[in-house]
């Protein structure tokens, strides 16, 4: 742990791995300040924050690809890192609207860094994804396997990763960080905050709680003739709250002088749709019924991490089991239609003038 408290700020602050990564900085001592432009999250986040930090956060609603917003967050204050967070993030939709992927997510991030660079901040996490290895040659996959995009998503990915590559190599004050997060699924232990699909879930956990609750019939599963061990898809599913605490230990790893680097942030195991959907219906004591669909176009068969880069230079290692990651995510699921602050929203401290 770095001795003085010093100061992050997080783009993206109110998603889902933004706002955990909230309470674990400020849990490590750090002073947080938050942007978001609400894109897809609720400013109710920022109330369970509070709540859970026992601080208002510091927070302001802005564009990250709006240079003056940036601006005024980190005019008259010192900000010694960033964690890069926001984007868009559904496969499907970027395949659509890819204009809007590559305007977002690297129209983004350009500017992040430029506002960054301009006062004199040179230190960054960036939200990178396992989607950059494309269909998996061998398993487990370690940070050195080759790299391919097969939607504008993974390519924004891809991209992001370059420029901050090039960054690095133009200007060897520039240090980051491309965390390629696994599958991150559950929730706080505390049903506060977890993931808040809009719409029809894209992703099996999300889906699967809303089956467990009733809210939708049944799981369709996507293909059970891959060749996996059950015949369903192999993921490696990881725990929000691991993936938060990585977060940590890579700005950590920054903020005392480490080098730039590629982290995989996995637990290094596999796990099936229907070990997931097992896990989960003993974990909420509800039946999960399941049907068999075609396979999802774009699907790999499996996808695991080699996590052992993570856990010789960042000394972070995954803590919590699948049984963990559903029980958080149903604890989430059951609570969060019963919360007042949705309708309540306390007010918070904005930075910047
Ligand atoms: P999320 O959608 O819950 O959070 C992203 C946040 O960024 C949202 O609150 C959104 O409102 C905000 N945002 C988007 N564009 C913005 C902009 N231009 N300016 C300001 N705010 C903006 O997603 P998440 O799951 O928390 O993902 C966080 C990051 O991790 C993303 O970069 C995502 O691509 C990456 N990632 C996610 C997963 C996953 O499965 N959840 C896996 C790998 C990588
Ligand atoms: C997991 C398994 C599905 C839904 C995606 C993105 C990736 C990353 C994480 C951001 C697969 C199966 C799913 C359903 C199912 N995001 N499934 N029924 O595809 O590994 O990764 O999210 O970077 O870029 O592609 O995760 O949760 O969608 O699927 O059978 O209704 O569950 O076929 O085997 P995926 P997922």
């Amino acid at each position: 742990m770095v001795s003085a408290a010093p100061t992050v700020l997080l783009t993206g602050a109110c998603g889902y791995i933004g706002s955990h990564t909230w309470v674990a900085l400020a849990q490590a001592g750090y002073r947080v300040l938050g942007v978001d432009d609400f894109s897809n999250s609720s400013p109710a986040v920022l109330t369970r924050l509070q709540r859970l930090t026992g601080q208002a956060p510091a927070f302001k609603q802005a564009n990250v690809c709006n240079a003056a917003a940036l601006e005024t967050v980190f005019s008259g204050q010192r900000i010694d890192a960033v964690v890069h967070f926001a984007a868009l993030k559904a496969v499907g939709e970027s395949t659509a609207q890819p204009l809007a992927y590559y305007a977002n997510n690297l129209g983004g991030l350009l500017t992040t860094c430029r506002v960054m660079q301009a006062h004199g901040c040179r230190r960054l996490v960036f939200s990178s994804s396992a989607t950059v290895y494309g269909a998996p040659q061998h398993l487990p996959i370690a940070e050195d396997a080759p790299l391919s995009a097969t939607n504008p998503y993974g390519q924004t990915k891809l991209v992001g990763e370059t420029i901050l590559q090039d960054l690095a190599r133009a200007d060897a004050a520039w240090r980051h960080v491309s965390l390629r997060y696994f599958n991150p699924v559950g929730a706080h232990e505390s049903g506060l905050i977890g993931e808040e699909p809009r719409g029809t879930p894209n992703n099996l956990m999300p889906y699967v709680a809303q089956v467990a609750a009733g809210l939708r019939p049944y799981l369709q599963i996507f293909g059970n003739d891959y060749p996996t061990p059950d015949g369903t898809g192999v993921r490696d599913y990881l725990h929000v709250v691991d993936l938060a605490q990585g977060h940590v230990a890579a700005l950590c790893h920054l903020l005392d002088g480490g080098d730039t680097l590629t982290v995989n942030l996995g637990t290094g195991r596999g796990s099936s749709v229907l070990e997931v959907v097992n896990a989960y219906a003993k974990a909420s004591g509800r039946e999960i019924p399941c049907h068999i669909a075609p396979r999802r176009p774009g699907d790999v068969a499996a996808c695991w991490a080699d996590a052992s880069r993570a856990g010789e230079v960042l000394g972070w290692r995954a803590q919590r089991g699948l049984g963990e990651m559903c029980g958080d995510s149903w604890r989430w699921q059951i609570t969060r239609d019963h919360r007042a602050d949705t309708q309540n929203q306390s007010a918070v401290l904005f930075t910047g003038r």
